[in-house]
């Protein structure tokens, strides 16, 4: 089976830029000169301190930001085609068929007036050529996938629990077979016991349909156990991405070191996580030079100057940093 890195490019996420617009001020690059590629069945993570841009990427990706949110540069390809260049009709059919998500609130994206049931049988119906009766079948078998008994499809989703929520929520996501899901820290709402079973359902969905997954995450547990390739971002940018265990084993930017520091010691459960010194720079008023030079233990003079590219270190590992020569 095909997994991880191996398998065909199916998104590739080229130079992409995104900027928030508000009237009288400069604009916030949220999101900038962002490039990676994710494989068929690949689950990728995204990490960085929160506000760093990942929702926003995710939001950019499938077009899908608010109005104060502008693309100004950048490709995304999905099979050769750039959604960036898609009508809104045409991308409207990708979200769904090629394309789905999962949000931190499973709350917020069910309709609370409809069961459950219905909910995931009208987006089958609008998203797929399916007939009303496939796709009542199909939904007795996602719900079983998903480890929510079919005879729970009349409820309504208040009559749910957290959990629950949120495995309907990723039988909602499932319900159109999409190539790709995005998850977005997909159980931060959730108690510690449920994330770990959703995590791990994840996990397993992953190897049963062999959906890519994005998975936008802080917890570094979970991307250490459960993803193929990591990307970590730093006030918009790439600062380093790789194989997960490249990314654990020899980080190279000097903010992915330090995040790994931070994680709390395995033989001390109790320890707080020890965050980073110092504050993210503002958006709207960035550093001349690399975006983490303020706060960066290693920087040095060329890195408050100018800007590092992103470059391949080694096959597949990339890093913005000028501390860094590639070999
Ligand atoms: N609608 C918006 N208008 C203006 N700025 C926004 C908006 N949404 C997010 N931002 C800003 O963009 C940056 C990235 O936010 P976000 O993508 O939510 O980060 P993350 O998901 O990593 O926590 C933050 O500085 C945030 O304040
Ligand atoms: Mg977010």
């Amino acid at each position: 089976m095909m997994q991880g890195r191996d398998g065909n490019v199916i998104l590739e996420v080229k130079n992409f830029n995104i900027d928030y617009i508000k009237k009288g001020k400069p604009p916030a690059h949220a999101v900038g000169n962002v490039s990676f590629k994710l494989h068929e069945g690949e689950l990728l993570g995204v990490v960085g301190e929160s506000g760093c841009g990942k929702t926003t990427l995710m939001l950019g990706i499938t077009r899908l930001l608010p109005p104060a949110g502008r693309i100004t540069h950048g490709k995304v390809l999905f099979k050769n085609t750039d959604w960036m260049k898609l009508s809104e009709p045409q991308m409207r059919e990708v979200r769904w068929r090629d394309i789905s998500f999962i949000f931190q609130g499973a709350m917020n994206a069910l309709n609370p007036v409809k069961t459950v049931g219905d909910q995931i049988i009208e987006a089958m119906l609008l998203h797929l050529p399916i007939s009303k009766v496939a796709a009542q079948e199909r939904l007795i078998e996602l719900l079983d996938m998903v480890g929510i008994g079919s005879n729970r499809k009349d409820n309504y989703p208040h009559q749910f629990s957290g959990g629950m929520r949120q495995r309907a929520m990723i039988a909602m996501a499932l319900a159109c077979m999409p190539s790709i899901v995005i998850a977005d820290e997909p159980t931060t709402a959730l108690d510690v016991m449920i994330q770990a079973q959703i995590i791990e359902l994840l996990m397993q969905l992953r190897d049963k349909l062999q959906t890519a997954v994005m998975l936008v995450t802080h917890d570094l547990g979970v991307v250490a156990e459960m993803c193929d390739s990591v990307v970590v971002m730093y006030s918009g940018v790439v600062a380093e991405y790789a194989n997960v265990d490249t990314i654990f084993n020899t980080p190279l930017h000097p903010y992915t070191q330090e995040l790994l520091k931070a994680i709390p010691d395995l033989n001390r459960p109790n320890e707080k996580l020890r965050s980073i010194p110092g504050y993210p720079p503002q958006l709207d008023n960035l550093p001349k030079g690399c975006r983490f030079s303020p706060r960066c233990p290693k920087a040095i003079e060329r890195c408050f100057l100018e800007q590092p590219e992103t470059l391949e270190i080694t096959p597949g590992h990339f890093t913005s940093c000028h501390l860094v020569e590639p070999k």
